[in-house]
C-alpha cells in the first residue's frame, strides 16, 4: 500500500457552496463535489491525517477523514483557515465568486406587474487565494479552474495570481468532463512552468495521479 503521506495534514476542500438569497432561495452551482472527495479519500488511504471542508453535497465521508460540513463561501473560507496549519490546501470546492448584497429574513415576493428583478451581488472572500497568503501557508496550495474556453490562458493566469504551486483545469460545458461527470480530464500547470494531462479516466485514478504530483511538490519543498 502507497504510505507516501503518512504524517502530512492536507486540508481539501469539495463541493459547491449555497449563497442564500432568503429562507427557501439560493445562488448556487453544479458541482458535484466527486473530485474533491475523491482526493481526500485517496490522500488518507496513503497514510494522510485528512480535513475535508464539503459544500452541501450529498456523498458519504470517505473512511479515516475528518469532514466539516459548510453551505456558504463565508463558511467554508472559516473552516479551512481553521483547519491550518497544514502541510497542503487542495481548493477542488466551486466556491461562488458572489454572494447576495444581504439575505432577506423573509421569503422574496413576486412585486406585481414586475418583469424584471435585480440582484445586488458582493464578491466572496477569495480562501484559496487567502490560504497561499497566509503566515501559516501551507508548502503546497492547489487550486482548481473550471473553464470553458482559453483554459490554458486563465489557468496559467490565476497559477500566478493567487501564488499557487499547482492549479489543476477542468473544461467544463463538454460532455465527459467536470462538473457533474464521473470521469474527467485535469491539465495541471505547476509553478515552474510544466503541464501534465491527467486522465482521462475515473476522478479516482485522476485524483491519484494529482496527488503523485502534489507529493514531489512537498518532497521537493522539504529537500529545499
Ligand atoms: N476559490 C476560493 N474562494 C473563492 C473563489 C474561488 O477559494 N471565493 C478557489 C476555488 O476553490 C478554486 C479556485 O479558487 O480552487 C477557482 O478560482 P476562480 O478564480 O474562482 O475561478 P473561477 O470561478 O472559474 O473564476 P473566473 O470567473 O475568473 O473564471
Amino acid at each position: 500500500m502507497n504510505r507516501a503521506l503518512a504524517g502530512r495534514r492536507i486540508v481539501v476542500s469539495a463541493g459547491p457552496t449555497y449563497e442564500d438569497l432568503d429562507p427557501v432561495r439560493f445562488l448556487g452551482n453544479r458541482s458535484s463535489g466527486k473530485m474533491g472527495f475523491a482526493l481526500a479519500e485517496a490522500a488518507a488511504r496513503r497514510g494522510a491525517q485528512v480535513v475535508l471542508v464539503a459544500g452541501p453535497v450529498h456523498l458519504p465521508t470517505p473512511d479515516g477523514v475528518a469532514r466539516i460540513d459548510v453551505r456558504s463561501a463565508a463558511q467554508l473560507r472559516e473552516a479551512v483557515l481553521g483547519a491550518l496549519p497544514a502541510d497542503a490546501y487542495i481548493g477542488a470546492a466551486a466556491v461562488a465568486d458572489w454572494t447576495p448584497r444581504a439575505v432577506s429574513p423573509h421569503k422574496l415576493k413576486k412585486m406585481p406587474g414586475a418583469q424584471i428583478l435585480t440582484l445586488e451581488l458582493v464578491r466572496t472572500p477569495d480562501t484559496l487565494a487567502e490560504v497561499a497568503a497566509h503566515p501559516q501557508r501551507p508548502r503546497v496550495v492547489v487550486g482548481f479552474a473550471a473553464e470553458t474556453h482559453d483554459l490554458e490562458r486563465y489557468a496559467r493566469g490565476k497559477l500566478a495570481e493567487k501564488r499557487l504551486d499547482l492549479i489543476a483545469a477542468n473544461r467544463v460545458g463538454v460532455a465527459g468532463s467536470g462538473f457533474e461527470a464521473d470521469d474527467n480530464t485535469l491539465i495541471v500547470f505547476s509553478r515552474d512552468g510544466a503541464m501534465h494531462t491527467l486522465g482521462p479516466a475515473g476522478k479516482r485514478e485522476v485524483a491519484e495521479a494529482l496527488l503523485d504530483l502534489m507529493a514531489l511538490f512537498l518532497d521537493a519543498d522539504e529537500r529545499g
